[in-house]
């Protein structure tokens, strides 16, 4: 479990040392929030989306999985408002040339000044109005200095688009310009209807997403928190106006159940209602989850109305009704025709990610009277770690390395197992507690006579004595 122990800088070196993720393009210095997943990392995640998608898609018999293209028509970007409206306030400051978004920048400022809530609820209050020149006053008013040349020389507050641009086509003069997906919910809404007449759904029904999403964030900041390049697990939930409430409630309910399903206690949670709704939204929320840095947003739960399908259906030309043969109570007859309303659930694969990992870090002081000791252990939920079983032949020869392959063989195909004879036994545990990997199982020259081996437990580092052909027994129970 977390510890106050935890924080950011230690998670990010171990991520690094241990092959979970790196800066991309390190070799050229880095590309400013842009990480790549190493060995171990990539196993994580996608062990991270299988949970995520086993409780989303294999759990309800009305939600089916999607995967849709990053390219879009451009016109879905002006229809979902993204073109207009997916911008945040910015300010730069006219002797460093820096540009900040002004809610990194006081919300900084009250860090490092330790000053109280007072200036965060002056600031929510004229965001939600977008009052430019109120936020330009207040930040001069209360002296809100740039870090890089610690001046107040700062410009008006603008909107900055946060879409990446790009050219399709060869030919300069005849391209058009496309962006790459800022979410992939619009992926989504432009499918409904081939997937609700192909897959024969009925209202209630979900269809559910994974995939990258792309933000030119002016301040990325917090290793994997906020990027550039980023993954997103979305399900768009659309129901039969009137009804938008009790499911909007429903998948509050659910989607915090599957939190505290990772194993992570509830007092590392709150919910976030928004203030300021979109004006086609009745309702929204984020999951907030207590980093490193604080309590910040996860997950977002939002009740969206008929927007999007709406949009589609005015600018693609192209109705996007559903007929419902369901029998209306009160009018005795079928509901009939409509566009559905939509609950979407939208969490950040990545901030998943890091939320595990800060759960999971522990520095743990083993030291006795005689011997200083410590270790760093990964505490995953064992669906969750990225190798389930080392296994460890005590020494290479006398054919303990033959009975360890044969374990390999047996259990290899069930679940990401690790060999390795090197290096004191000690050490090959201490590597695999930095991993993560909740079970190593060592053979020895018992384990010849008797075909016992000895099973270690990660977290409490408690050791026996088993049987060998009980084994894949045990990580798959523990799988479960
Ligand atoms: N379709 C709705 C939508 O995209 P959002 O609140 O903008 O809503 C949903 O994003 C989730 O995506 C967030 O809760 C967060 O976990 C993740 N996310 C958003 N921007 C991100 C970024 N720059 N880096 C990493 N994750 C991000």
């Amino acid at each position: 479990m977390a510890t106050e122990q935890n924080n950011l800088a230690a998670i990010i070196a171990h991520c690094k040392e241990y092959g979970f993720v790196f800066q991309s393009s390190e070799i050229y210095d880095g590309l400013a929030a842009v990480y790549d997943y190493g060995q171990w990392g990539v196993e994580l995640k996608k062990n991270i989306k299988d949970t995520w998608w086993r409780s989303m898609v294999y759990m309800h018999e009305n939600i089916v999985g999607l995967d849709s293209a990053i390219f879009m028509h451009p016109t879905i970007w002006k229809a979902s408002g993204h073109v207009d409206n997916f911008s945040d306030p910015m300010i730069d400051n006219k002797d460093s040339k820096k540009r900040y978004r002004v809610d990194h920048l006081i919300e900084g400022h009250v860090e490092q000044m330790s000053l109280g809530n007072e200036l965060i609820v002056q600031m929510e209050a004229l965001l939600a109005k977008d009052d430019f020149g109120g936020l330009k006053q207040l930040i001069e008013d209360n002296q809100i200095k740039c870090p890089i040349s610690g001046t107040c020389n700062w410009t008006e507050v603008r909107q900055f688009n946060l879409m990446f641009a790009t050219q399709l086509g060869s030919v300069a003069e005849e391209s058009d310009t496309i962006y790459l997906r800022p979410e992939t919910a619009q992926g989504i809404f432009v499918n409904f209807l081939n997937v609700q007449k192909t897959g024969r759904m009925k209202i209630p029904f979900g269809i559910a997403q994974i995939g990258k999403a792309f933000r030119n964030e002016i301040v990325a900041r917090g290793f994997i928190f906020r990027m550039r390049e980023f993954e997103q697990m979305e399900m768009q939930f659309f129901v039969r106006p009137g009804t938008q409430k009790e499911w909007y409630e429903h998948w509050k309910k659910t989607r915090m159940q599957w939190h505290l399903d990772l194993g992570i206690a509830k007092d590392k949670y709150r919910f976030h209602d928004h203030v300021k709704l979109a004006h086609y939204a009745d309702a929204a929320c984020d999951i907030e989850y207590e980093f490193p840095m604080g309590f910040k947003e996860v997950e977002g739960i939002h009740s969206r109305g008929d927007f999007d399908l709406k949009q589609h259906q005015e600018f693609s030309k192209k109705k996007q009704m559903y007929f419902d043969n369901d029998i209306d109570e009160v009018t005795g007859k079928p509901y009939g025709n409509y566009i559905p309303y939509v609950i979407e659930t939208s969490i950040g694969l990545d901030r998943t990610i890091l939320m595990v990992l800060s759960e999971a870090y522990t520095e743990e002081d083993l030291s006795t009277e005689d011997k200083k000791d410590s270790r760093v252990v990964l505490k995953f939920p064992p669906k969750l770690a990225p190798i389930k079983l080392a296994i460890l032949p005590l020494m290479k020869k006398d054919g303990l390395a033959e009975i360890a392959r044969s374990l390999m063989l047996e259990c290899k195909d069930s679940f990401l197992c690790f060999y390795e004879e090197k290096d004191a036994i000690g050490k090959r545990y201490r590597r695999m507690d930095a991993l993560g990997t909740p079970f190593c199982v060592t053979i020895d020259h018992q384990t010849k006579e008797d075909q016992t081996v000895t099973i270690r437990y990660r977290d409490s580092m408690a050791q026996e004595r088993i049987h060998m052909n009980d084994v894949k027994d045990i990580v798959m129970q523990a799988l479960k």
